[in-house]
C-alpha cells in the first residue's frame, strides 16, 4: 500500500467552532420532572450554604485538577463548604472517599467517577440518607440515586474527530483517486460510557472509509472492545504503539493515530520518536481535552488536533445543578433522552466540544474562551 500524498489544507469548515450538538441547539429550560430519580429534598433545602462533597478521578491528567478546581472555587463563591477528593483512578479509594463524604455531612456529592458501575452500593447509601447526587462529566451508571448529569455532547466528540480525520485527509478525494491511509484506533476506558459513545461518534464518520479500503487498519483492531484502554492509560497507548511500528508497521508508515484522548496522543508521541519517525512522515493524531500539553504539541506540530472542552462552562453548568438539589429550584437542561444509565434516563445538560488544531487553537482557546493565556501557549 503507497502512502499518500497529504493534504495540507484543510476546509474552512474545519476551522470553524464545530457545533456538535447540545440537544440539537435545544437549551430550553426542561420541563421533565427534576430530581426524580430517587433523591429526596437534602436536609438542608432552604438554608444557606452547606457542605458539598465533589469525588473526582484522579490528578494524572491536567483536567481533573481544572475541574475540580474550577468546582471548589465555584461552589465557595456561593457559600458552600467543598470537600474535593482525588482517588487516583483507584475505585475502591473512590469508594472510601465518597462514604466518608456522606459521614462527615455532606448535603449533595458531585461525582467523576473512576468506574462508573463500581459505585452502586455508596450511591444507595446517599440515596438512603437523602443525599442528591449529580454526575459529572462521566454518567453513573446502574443506579437510580443520580438526579443530574452535567457532561459534553460525547457522542458529538467522537463526531468531531471523524469529521477531523475524514477532511483533513480528504478522505473523499483518496477514495475517488483509489488512494489509501493507514490508521490505528486507541479509544477510552471501557468503564467509561463517554468512551462508548465516542468511539460510536468516530465510527459513524469513519466506518465507511474503512469499509470501502480508503482507510486500512492493519492491526484489524476497530471495534470498541479491541480499542478500549482502561483507565485512559497513556502508558498502555505507548506501548500498543510501539507494539504496531515495529510490528505492523515495520515496513509501512503509520498515517493516522485517531486517538480518544490528549494522554493516548502523549503516549503514541513518544512511541513515533523512539521508531524514529520525523516531520517528513509523522501521522496525523487526534486527541481531546485540549490539555495545556497537547496545545503546544498542536502548536510544534508533534500532534494534530484536539476537542477542547471548556471545564469552566460545565463547572457552571454543574454548579446550577447543585443549586437547584440544594435549594429546591429546577436546573437549565437540554437532554432528557440520550443518557440511559440502564436503570433511569438522566437529565442532562450538555456542553458543546469544539475541534481545534493549530489553525484555531489561538482564536478558540486564547482569545474566545480564555482557557490559556498566550504566553502559556508561548505564543
Ligand atoms: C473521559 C472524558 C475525557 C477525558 C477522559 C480521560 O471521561 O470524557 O474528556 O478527560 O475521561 O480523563
Amino acid at each position: 500500500m503507497k502512502r499518500k500524498v497529504l493534504s495540507t489544507i484543510l476546509a474552512a469548515s474545519m476551522v470553524a467552532t464545530m457545533a456538535v450538538g447540545c440537544g440539537g441547539g435545544n437549551s430550553a429550560q426542561t420541563d421533565a420532572p427534576a430530581a426524580d430519580a430517587g433523591t429526596e429534598a437534602p436536609a438542608a433545602a432552604d438554608q444557606e450554604g452547606g457542605k458539598i462533597g465533589v469525588a473526582m478521578p484522579t490528578q494524572s491528567s491536567e483536567r481533573w485538577i481544572k475541574d475540580g478546581d474550577n468546582m471548589k472555587e465555584k461552589l465557595e463563591a456561593l457559600g458552600y463548604e467543598v470537600d474535593l477528593q482525588y482517588a487516583e483512578d483507584d475505585v475502591q479509594m473512590q469508594v472510601s472517599q465518597i462514604e466518608n463524604m456522606i459521614a462527615s455531612g455532606s448535603q449533595c456529592l458531585v461525582i467523576a467517577a473512576v468506574d462508573a458501575g463500581a459505585l452502586t452500593t455508596v450511591e444507595a447509601q446517599a440515596k438512603e440518607a437523602g443525599i442528591p447526587i449529580i454526575a459529572y462529566d462521566r454518567l453513573l451508571m446502574d443506579t437510580d440515586a443520580v438526579s443530574y448529569y452535567a457532561s459534553f455532547d460525547n457522542e458529538g466528540v467522537g463526531t468531531a474527530i471523524g469529521e477531523y480525520v475524514k477532511t483533513a485527509k480528504d478522505l473523499d478525494a483518496a477514495r475517488e483517486a483509489g488512494e489509501s491511509y493507514t490508521i490505528e484506533f486507541f479509544m477510552g476506558s471501557p468503564d467509561d460510557n463517554n468512551a462508548v459513545l465516542l468511539h460510536k461518534g468516530v465510527m459513524g464518520v469513519l466506518q465507511e472509509y474503512l469499509d470501502d479500503g480508503t482507510l486500512v487498519c492493519k492491526t484489524g483492531r476497530t471495534s470498541f472492545e479491541d480499542t478500549c484502554i482502561l483507565r485512559w492509560s497513556q502508558e498502555t497507548a505507548q506501548q500498543w504503539c510501539e507494539n504496531y511500528l515495529t510490528g505492523f508497521y515495520a515496513d509501512e508508515d503509520l498515517d493516522i493515530a485517531c486517538t480518544a484522548f490528549d494522554g493516548f496522543a502523549y503516549g503514541v508521541k513518544a512511541a513515533l520518536q523512539g521508531a524514529g519517525y520525523t516531520a517528513d512522515n509523522w501521522p496525523l493524531i487526534t486527541g481531546q481535552d485540549a490539555e495545556l500539553m497537547a496545545c503546544k504539541n498542536i502548536l510544534d506540530g508533534t500532534q494534530t488536533a484536539s476537542i477542547f472542552k471548556n471545564t469552566s462552562l460545565l463547572a457552571d453548568k454543574c454548579v446550577t445543578m447543585v443549586e437547584a438539589v440544594m435549594k429546591g429550584a429546577e436546573p437549565e437542561i437540554n437532554d432528557t433522552t440520550t443518557y440511559d444509565n440502564n436503570v433511569v434516563v438522566v437529565p442532562s445538560y450538555l456542553c458543546t466540544p469544539i475541534s481545534v488544531d493549530k489553525d484555531n487553537l489561538q482564536e478558540v482557546v486564547v482569545e474566545e474562551a480564555k482557557y490559556y493565556t498566550a504566553e502559556e501557549l508561548g505564543l
